[in-house]
Formats: C-alpha cells, structure tokens, sequence
C-alpha cells in the first residue's frame, strides 16, 4: 500500500478485551463450545420499557440530527438522576451526551490536554485510558495498586507522583474499577480530592458501574464532595451498564461549563449526536429502569459470590472480592512464574486456556497486571460452573509441564 499509516495510529494497540470477546465468538460460531469470561457487558437483555419506547420513538418519526449536546428532556433526566443519586445539582446545559462513555472520556481529553500532559491512572486500569490518553499525544503515568491496598490509591502516593511529574494535568478515578471491583468509599475520596485540589489536577470520574455495586456499600461520587471540587470534575456516565444497553451507545459527561463547552465543539465536528432513538430511550432507562438494575444487580452478587469462592479454593489462586462491576481478577502469579514450558506471561496463558480448555478469560496485561487474569462473571451460573472445572484442570495440567 502507498499510504503510510500515521504515527499515532500506529501507537495504538486493538483493544485486549474486545479480542478475546471476539476469538471466543468465532470459535463458538465454528460450532466450538467456548465459555466466554471475556465479555464486558451484561448477558441480560434491556429492559422492555425501555425496547418499547425506543419503537415509539422510531413510529413517531423522531429519527433525525439532534442537536449535539443531545435533546433537552434527556438532559434534564440526567440532571434529576444525578440530584436523586449523587446529591449533584447540575444544570443541563453542563451536560455533554455521547456516543457512549469511551467517546466522553475521548472527548474530555482532547478537550483538556496538551501534547506532553500528565495523566494520572491508577493500575489496574481499563484498557481504553491508556490509548486515548495516547491519541491525545499526552502521556500516561500509573499509580500502582496492589490486593493488600484493595487495589485503591491513596492521597499521599497521589502527591509523591504530582511532585515527581513535570505537567500534571489530570487524574482518572474509576469506581467501581473495571478490572478488579474495588470500590472508593467517601473518606477516601475526600483526601484524593484535597490532593488534587492543592495541585490544581482535574478529576476525571468514570462512575459507569454505579449502580452494579454489592455488600451495601454505596457509591460516592467524588464530585459532589464539595461545590469546589465538583468544579474540578467531569463526572462520566452512561447507560451501556445499568441497563444492559452497551450496543445503544449512550454515555455522558457532566462537568465545568467551559470543558462541555469546548467538549461538545469537538463532539458537533466528529459524531455530531447520538443517535435519536437511543435518546428517547435513554430518559426511560434514567427514569424507570432502575427495577431492573436490583434484579439483575443481585444476580451478579451471586455469581461473583460463587466465582471469588471457588476461585480462592483452587491450589495457589488468590483472588479480591470485587465490590462492584462484574469483574473478578484472581492472581495467577504462581503459574507464570514456576517455570513451565511455554508459560510466562498472563498472555501466554490465557491463549493456552483458550486452545487447550476452551475458555476465554482476558490476560491481567491488558489492565497493566499481568500477575492476574480477569473473569467477566456475566454470564450464566452454569457458564461458570463448567468453565471454573476447565479453569481448575488447566492450572493442574500446566503444572505438569514444568521444565
Ligand atoms: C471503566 C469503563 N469505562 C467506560 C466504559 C465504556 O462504556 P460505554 O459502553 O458507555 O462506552 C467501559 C466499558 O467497558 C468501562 O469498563
């Protein structure tokens, strides 16, 4: 080909997550009994009342550009949502909608950073951060965390890696985490955000599995610690998880005027709006679709409860109870590090479990941990029955292939 590809597609790599997915369904679609661990949405269907609207919408005619923040009634909905569970009062016009949160967060970057800017990301991360972060040519910096911390960061490492860093611009908090579930609770964030407050670090909160959270505990938004703090903050999120409408594409992002601003600038140049329907469908999920999260909320808690069990049972697995999302990363250090033929990294195997036990789980490398491998726990609990034997068979069997 005589086109040469830019240096900054160049850079980026396809996302892990989404490869797995994918090998798994081409293996299943050759008539391969794959279990899939690596999808990341959930296996229910959306709610009818929110299929329902979306054919009104289409009856109705309202299938044309909306303008491009998106149409008023769904903004005010978010901004009700927000007031009823965040304590958050916002005005509509500090809303920007997207094509799905990964288009927020993208649009926010490119909105606030400059070439050579800091981002902070604590580790693990989802696997998206670091290559938008990229494409906005600043620079990722990870804040490592590990399972005796219950994989949060904390105030005082946040300051040490300000001070370390030359333009530290923003930081990107996700609770619940994708991938290991953990969960800030208020005092926590309180500190976090004095930290970035002192060194004028914008906040990017990504709360998209809010509302899949277990145990009681409950979610905080960083935002709404304080009227200053608020300031520094672009709240993301969405419907792809909550309601089981991650083919929809519907995320949002709320935050300082002038950010949405400039952000929804870019967003009329790019992707113009979402798609109508989608909207309309939207305020029905925001307004009345939260039913449907606690039945399917209390179906992930007893996956994940049964998962993280078995899972610490196996020889040489230990594995976080996750708080929140639908996600479980046990770490399988053990096993990549004993020396086994052909074994030696999270990807290694992964890739192993796939062609020889026919399970598709995500190597812990994509979220920058490859100590670990991550579950996706939507899917059924016989799915996880039958592949946490293949699971349990694969670890035993690679053992006997020690050099
Ligand atoms: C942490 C996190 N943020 C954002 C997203 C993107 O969600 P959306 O479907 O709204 O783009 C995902 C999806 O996997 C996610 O895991």
């Amino acid at each position: 080909m005589a086109i040469e590809i830019s240096k900054r597609a160049k850079t980026i790599k396809p996302s892990p997550t989404l490869t797995v997915s994918s090998l798994a369904k081409q293996m299943k679609a050759e008539g391969i009994d794959v279990i899939n661990f690596g999808a990341g949405e959930p296996d229910f269907n959306t709610p009818d009342v929110i299929k329902n609207e979306a054919k009104k919408a289409i009856d109705n005619n309202f299938t044309r550009y909306t303008n491009t923040s998106g149409i008023i009634e769904l903004r005010e909905a978010i901004a009700a949502k927000l007031k009823r569970d965040n304590n958050l009062v916002c005005n509509p016009n500090d809303i920007l909608v997207s094509p799905g949160a990964k288009a927020s967060i993208m649009f926010i970057l490119m909105t606030v950073c400059n070439p050579h800017d800091e981002v902070l990301i604590p580790s693990p991360y989802w696997v998206s951060y670091t290559s938008q972060v990229e494409m906005v040519d600043a620079f990722p910096v990870f804040l490592p965390t590990t399972m005796s911390t219950s994989f949060k960061i904390n105030a005082k490492q946040l300051e040490e890696a300000i001070f370390s860093l030359k333009n530290p611009k923003v930081l990107i908090l996700n609770s619940p985490n994708n991938p290991t579930g953990s969960v800030y609770i208020r005092e926590e964030l309180e500190e976090i955000a004095e930290v970035c407050l002192k060194h004028n670090i914008l906040i990017i909160s990504d709360e998209i599995y809010e509302k899949l959270i277990y145990d009681g505990i409950k979610h905080v938004s960083i935002a709404s610690i304080s009227d200053e703090v608020r300031e520094m903050t672009v709240l993301i999120n969405g419907v792809s998880k909550a309601y089981a409408m991650t083919g929809w594409r519907l995320g949002y992002a709320a935050g300082p005027s002038e950010i949405i601003k400039q952000a929804s600038r870019i967003q009329s140049h790019t992707t113009s709006c979402v798609n109508s329907i989608t909207q309309k469908a939207a305020i029905v999920a925001l307004d009345e679709g939260d039913d449907s999260v606690s039945v399917m909320r209390e179906e992930f808690k007893k996956r994940r409860d049964f998962l993280v069990s078995k899972l610490n049972k196996i020889p040489n697995v230990k594995c976080f109870m996750p708080k929140g999302a639908f996600y479980a990363m046990p770490d399988v250090s053990y096993y990549l590090q004993n020396n086994i033929k052909g074994i030696e990294n999270s990807i290694d195997l992964c890739e192993y479990l796939l062609k020889e036990f026919k399970i598709a789980i995500v190597p812990g490398s994509a979220f920058g941990a490859d100590n670990f491998v991550r579950f996706s726990y939507a899917t059924s609990r016989d799915n996880i029955k039958e592949g946490l034997k293949r699971f349990e068979e694969g670890l035993k069997k690679c053992i006997s292939r020690v050099r």
